[in-house]
């Protein structure tokens, strides 16, 4: 067996293969989890949620903490700045599998509200909330960054791993980092030479030799950008690691993918209309009229508008 099709045990879960889709805001609703899935990513997160806005349960929340039929497992990803906050979520995350926290994300939003990735700031703080979230008896994850402005992810990295967490994933830049500045992996091969929990690496994956090159340095390869408006990645990537060859991409079958994310946000009711033009578009690159389709997406304004637009382009390109 090659090393993307071996199972990956993260505390009391089984992941059938060792290929992530990461969390996204904006783009990992129930229904696009439930894509990429079928396409073969082994596994998969609800996007970042404030505990805030869980605790508020606004409706939008609400869409957001769904999960699709099936879905194995459930995984939720929050953060928040204190530990009181996390004690007062508990009971909000009963219907979840895995609950992963984010140290990472470095929006203004998120660090104003001392979260994300200003946690990688206070590594205590850090202990604290993982220790409180295993009060749960869930499987514990947490996604960190190299550091908050200088590196400390071997320090980040052991202390989460003495907390009692299960897994974590190394997003491999400082939270400063813009996405222009090249992930370092060989932080991600050094965190995972100073712990023994399973670490999955996050950075630039972005083609099939990627994801298995970061499977050989570290327990699982996550896929971000290069997942967004393609699932069809993840079919490629299980196709080279079987044959060594490669799958070329097939915009219509990427596209039906599309179509059927479409189909499960009305399954699910969880349309959301900027939402679903904003991943539509990311479905239409690099083809002939591919301009044109994403301006007649942006300026659809019904769900039904949406799926005859997409409609209307399959059939007039078979
Ligand atoms: C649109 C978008 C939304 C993101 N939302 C989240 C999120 O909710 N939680 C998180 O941990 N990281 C989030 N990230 C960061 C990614 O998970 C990932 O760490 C980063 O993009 C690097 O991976 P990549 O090079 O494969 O894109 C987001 C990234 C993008 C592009």
């Amino acid at each position: 067996m090659n090393i993307i099709e071996k199972p990956l045990k993260i505390g009391k879960i089984k992941i059938p293969n060792r290929i992530f889709l990461a969390p996204m805001v904006d783009v990992t609703d129930a229904a696009y989890r439930e894509i990429c899935r079928s396409a073969g990513a082994g596994m998969s997160y609800i996007e970042m949620l404030n505990i805030g806005a869980i605790l508020h349960t606004n409706p939008k929340t609400q869409n957001l903490m769904k999960t699709f039929e099936n879905e194995y497992p459930k995984a939720i990803q929050i953060t928040g700045k204190s530990v009181e906050e996390f004690k007062d979520v508990l009971p909000f995350l009963k219907n979840y599998d895995l609950i992963d926290l984010n140290c990472g994300c470095p929006s203004i939003r998120t660090i104003d509200n001392e979260s994300g990735a200003s946690l990688l700031k206070d590594p205590e703080k850090i202990v604290m909330i993982i220790k409180m979230l295993k009060k749960t008896k869930k499987t514990v994850t947490a996604k960190i960054r190299l550091g908050y402005k200088n590196n400390n992810v071997l320090e980040i990295a052991k202390a989460i791993e003495k907390a009692g967490a299960d897994a974590l994933t190394v997003h491999a830049r400082l939270a400063w980092h813009s996405n222009k500045i090249p992930a370092d992996w060989e932080w991600i091969k050094r965190v995972k030479e100073s712990v023994k929990i399973p670490v999955i690496g996050n950075g630039d994956i972005d083609s099939p030799e990627k994801a298995e090159l970061m499977c050989n340095i570290a327990d699982g390869a996550m896929i971000a950008r290069a997942a967004i408006g393609n699932p069809f990645l993840f079919k490629q990537i299980f196709h080279y690691s079987k044959t060594r060859k490669d799958m070329p991409f097939n915009f219509k079958e990427n596209l039906s993918y599309f179509q059927e994310y479409l189909r499960l946000i009305k399954k699910y009711d969880i349309i959301d209309l900027p939402r679903a033009k904003y991943i539509g578009t990311n479905f239409f690159r690099n083809i002939k009229g591919a301009s044109q389709m994403r301006q007649k997406l942006m300026t659809c304004r019904s769900y039904e508008d949406i799926s005859d637009t997409v409609e209307g382009f399959s059939k007039a390109n078979p």
